[in-house]
């Protein structure tokens, strides 16, 4: 099945992105929230981007307008009818996107496939809840959709190889490097990257070295783009914190356990850039 129209719910930071990367490669988007100001608010966030592209020359005038006049915004889900594929990428919350994809199977045609882009919740599990396990996947993008190229395509324990090719031949055409994995906590990427930037914890810890010279060794050593101190603060040590919890939850071993002075800087209410404080000051 080839995919001409893309349902997305969500019009935040990773559903207005994915609309983005959507639109500009020639796919129709009908991109869904919660209320009028929503959507609008994710649309103006493609004007801007796209924009920006325009002034940096990727793309021309043209192309923009060509562009959004492929990004249908609503707030209706019967809006969805026509396309043969919805991403949910609403807010991370279990009971949320269960409630999502039971009102998305009641209403789409039987051979739409469902996907989501959570971060942290069972594919198969999310799966289960619906009458079409087969045509269930996950697709998880990564911030800022337009600009990275990694989409990790999610198989749940029922999704069909046919769901399978759709996705990823979607995937392709968006301009992204799909990888396969198969359904477990943090995926690949997250399963790896987090319990990384926890050992940098025990390493500042431990007094092993300084901050500065942990993320300089990370940098220059292994050609990392930003030290996992300083990653760590940009998405919020309380995150890190909750994803290791997931890990030790899930996996039931203690090497998934959360560094104390991670946490401890969580208690204090040094969450990173957002508070202005965590392993460094902004
Ligand atoms: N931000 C990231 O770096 C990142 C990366 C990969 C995956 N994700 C995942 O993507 C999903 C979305 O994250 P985000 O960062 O875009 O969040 P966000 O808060 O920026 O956006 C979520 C949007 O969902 C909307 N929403 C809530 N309930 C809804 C409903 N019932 N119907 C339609 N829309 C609804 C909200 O109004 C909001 O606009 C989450 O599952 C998250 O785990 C996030």
């Amino acid at each position: 099945m080839s995919i001409q129209t893309v349902g997305i719910i969500g019009a935040g930071t990773m559903g207005n992105g994915i609309a983005q990367a959507c639109a500009v490669s020639g796919v129709n988007v009908v991109m869904l929230d919660i209320s009028d100001a929503a959507v609008a608010k994710g649309r103006a966030t493609v004007v801007s981007s796209l924009g920006r592209l325009v002034k940096k020359e990727k793309i021309t005038e043209a192309n923009k307008t060509a562009a959004l006049s492929r990004i249908q915004t609503s707030t209706s889900y019967d809006d969805l009818k026509g396309t043969q594929l919805v991403i949910e990428a609403a807010t991370e919350s279990y009971d949320l996107k269960v409630k999502i994809v039971k009102q998305l199977d009641s209403m789409l045609s039987p051979e739409t496939i469902i996907a989501s882009n959570t971060s942290s919740i069972s594919i198969t599990k999310l799966a289960a809840v619906t009458t079409r396990t087969d045509r269930f996947i996950g697709m998880h993008f990564f911030n800022p959709v337009p600009m990275m190229t990694l989409v990790e395509i999610i198989r749940g324990l029922q999704t069909s190889d046919a769901t399978h090719a759709a996705v990823h031949d979607l995937s392709t055409r968006l301009g992204k490097a799909p990888i396969t994995v198969k359904n477990a906590p943090g995926f690949v990427v997250n399963r790896i990257l987090v319990p990384m930037i926890n050992e940098a914890f025990f390493v500042l810890a431990e007094g092993v070295a300084t901050a500065e010279d942990i993320d300089a060794g990370m940098k220059l050593g292994c050609n990392q783009p930003i030290g996992p101190l300083a990653l760590a603060d940009m998405i919020g040590l309380d995150v890190c914190v909750a994803v290791m919890g997931v890990y030790l939850q899930e996996f039931g071993d203690s090497k998934y356990r959360a560094c104390p002075l991670l946490k401890e800087l969580v208690a204090a209410g040094q969450l990173g850039r957002k508070t202005g404080k965590g392993v460094y000051t902004y």
